[in-house]
């Protein structure tokens, strides 16, 4: 199996901080699987896009659901096919090979070049998914009883797993990766960030619109804190709408591209009205002289 010299540096459309970076290279040099976690929106999967641009490889990605499970990563045999195939006498139905189709670990695994393999969202498959996955992983080849074939990567892939930490992972499983957990950006990361996605955007704007995004992400009993992409999408409506930067604060425009749920609305409603009474004069009462 090739080993190469792998060392990330970042690319210029991902903003990366230096723990996460070293997370990655020391992946990469143990030949371990990188298990990210983190809020959504906080770049995770675009990780494994920064890491491939980066090291000028394909990247490989295998997006899983709730029914995905680990040997449909490997290969699947297409017996529907070598049943239709037999129908009609114009294909040679006993070479199994041609049936034999890869799934994304091996393409993966299979593939010339060394390439970067992101398993995206793996907590949303059942429990048994990652344990399945742990000989695969740990060996970086699997076996075909069809073809009686083993399948051995050629270079090892470079393995980006993301989680969004909606269930636990198994020991045995966490203790074969090397974990990075990417906290939620201050606002200097942020502004870093948005300068990716908004060059050109205004000193001012920035500044109220990232205001009133914190302000919105440390409301008391917030449900569901709007992220990194919905500031970016809250940034471009900002701009599309021709808002002044006075009006972000007071009037939190566009409101909805950044909560999603009715409580929050509520909440926030509520919060506003309260303080705009408390700020009222006291009304003076003439009768009571
Ligand atoms: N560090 C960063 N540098 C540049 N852009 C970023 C960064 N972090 C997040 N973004 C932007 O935020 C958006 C969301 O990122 P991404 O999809 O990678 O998040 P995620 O953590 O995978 O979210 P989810 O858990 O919802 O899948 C992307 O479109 C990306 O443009
Ligand atoms: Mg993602």
């Amino acid at each position: 199996m090739k080993t190469a010299m792998n060392h990330y540096r970042g690319s210029s459309d991902y903003i990366v901080s230096d723990d996460l970076r070293h997370s990655v290279n020391i992946a990469i040099a143990l030949g371990k699987p990188l298990l990210i976690k983190g809020e959504p929106g906080t770049g995770k999967t675009m990780l494994a896009q920064s890491i491939a641009s980066a090291l000028g490889m394909e990247l490989i990605i295998w997006n899983i659901k709730s029914t995905t499970k680990a040997q449909e990563g490997l290969y699947v045999y297409d017996t529907v096919q070598r049943l239709y195939d037999s129908q009609f006498q114009d294909h040679d139905v006993a070479n199994i090979k041609q049936y034999i189709k890869s799934g994304k670990l091996g393409e993966a695994f299979q593939s010339e070049e060394q390439v970067v393999l992101l398993i995206d969202e793996i907590d949303k498959a059942d429990l048994e998914f990652p344990n399945d996955l742990l000989w695969e992983l740990d060996q970086m080849s699997y076996y075909i009883p069809e073809t009686r074939e083993t399948i051995k990567a050629k270079s090892r892939p470079i393995v980006i797993i993301t989680s969004n930490a909606e269930k636990e992972l198994p020991d045995a499983f966490l203790r074969r990766c090397v974990f990075h957990y990417i906290a939620f950006p201050n606002p200097e990361e942020m502004a870093e960030i948005i300068k990716v996605h908004h060059p050109k955007l205004e000193k001012r704007l920035l500044e109220q619109a990232m205001e009133a995004f914190y302000m919105l992400r440390n409301l008391p009993n917030i449900q569901k804190k709007p992220s990194t992409s919905e500031l970016i999408d809250w940034l471009q409506a900002l701009v599309v709408g021709g808002i002044s930067p006075n009006r972000i604060k007071q009037d939190l425009p566009f409101l909805g591209v950044l909560l999603k749920k009715n409580e929050d609305l509520d909440n926030l409603l509520l919060g506003l009205q309260q303080k705009t009474q408390n700020r009222m004069p006291p009304r003076s009462n003439q009768w009571s002289r």
